[in-house]
């Protein structure tokens, strides 16, 4: 199964996936396995202007489907030009975030209902699906506190409402609930904690692709 090798990092803002990132490029790089990492939406060309169309405030109200369509365009130039060469490749492919992000932002955060976004994805993926999808899970006020030590402004879905992350907390934990292949990382324990939980996690699902 060509997603076995895919593992996708989710969370909102601030929850540690780009430190989390750094740690699995570490864990894979001391077993000298090959690793591609990248994110979402972006990692092309198209995809990285797409991210910055998606996420820059503007005066004008975005609607809720032309975010969608917008995600989905840059996760389909994503996946045909260097997601599946890679997995075809046999590469490890590990993305900062990916559809579950969908689901929760699109889904939870402004309300389209799941079973469009499926099809979406079927229309997009086929039956591509991660092997591994960890959630980073913290209370939004860390999460916010966080994000706030970093140079960078909150981005137009990132300044979203507090009722806007919880619902897409709520997505999150659903899915985790839903799918074998996903699992909630306690994020609001100390780096340390996190990076532990996470990488037990990596090695038990490395070693049922590769044992
Ligand atoms: N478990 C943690 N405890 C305390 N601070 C953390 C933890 N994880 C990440 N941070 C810090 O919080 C900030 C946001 O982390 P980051 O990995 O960039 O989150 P994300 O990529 O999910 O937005 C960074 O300054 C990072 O060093
Ligand atoms: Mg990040």
């Amino acid at each position: 199964m060509l997603g076995q090798r895919l593992i996708t990092l989710e969370g909102g803002e601030g929850a540690g996936k780009s430190s989390a990132l750094q740690a699995v490029r570490d864990w894979f790089d001391a077993r000298g396995l090959p690793l591609w990492c990248s994110r979402e939406p972006g990692g092309t060309e198209l995809g990285e202007e797409l991210r910055q169309l998606i996420l820059r405030p503007r005066n004008e109200a975005v609607t809720a489907l032309s975010e969608l369509f917008m995600v989905f365009a840059a996760r389909a130039q994503h996946l045909q030009q260097e997601v599946l060469p890679r997995l075809q490749a046999g590469t490890w492919v590990v993305l900062d975030r990916f559809s579950d992000a969908s689901y929760a932002y699109q889904g939870g955060g402004r309300g389209i209902a799941s079973d469009r976004i499926a099809e979406l994805e079927r229309w997009v993926q086929g039956d591509l699906r991660p092997g591994l999808v960890l959630w980073l899970d913290v209370p939004i006020a860390i999460g916010l506190a966080r994000a706030a030590q970093r140079s960078e402004a909150a981005d137009r879905i990132g300044s979203e409402s507090e009722d806007f992350m919880r619902r897409v907390q709520a997505v999150y934990a659903e899915r985790c609930r839903q799918h074998a292949s996903h699992h909630r990382i306690d994020a609001a324990q100390p780096m340390a904690a996190v990076r532990a939980d996470l990488l037990r996690q990596l090695a038990r699902h490395v070693a049922t692709v590769c044992p």
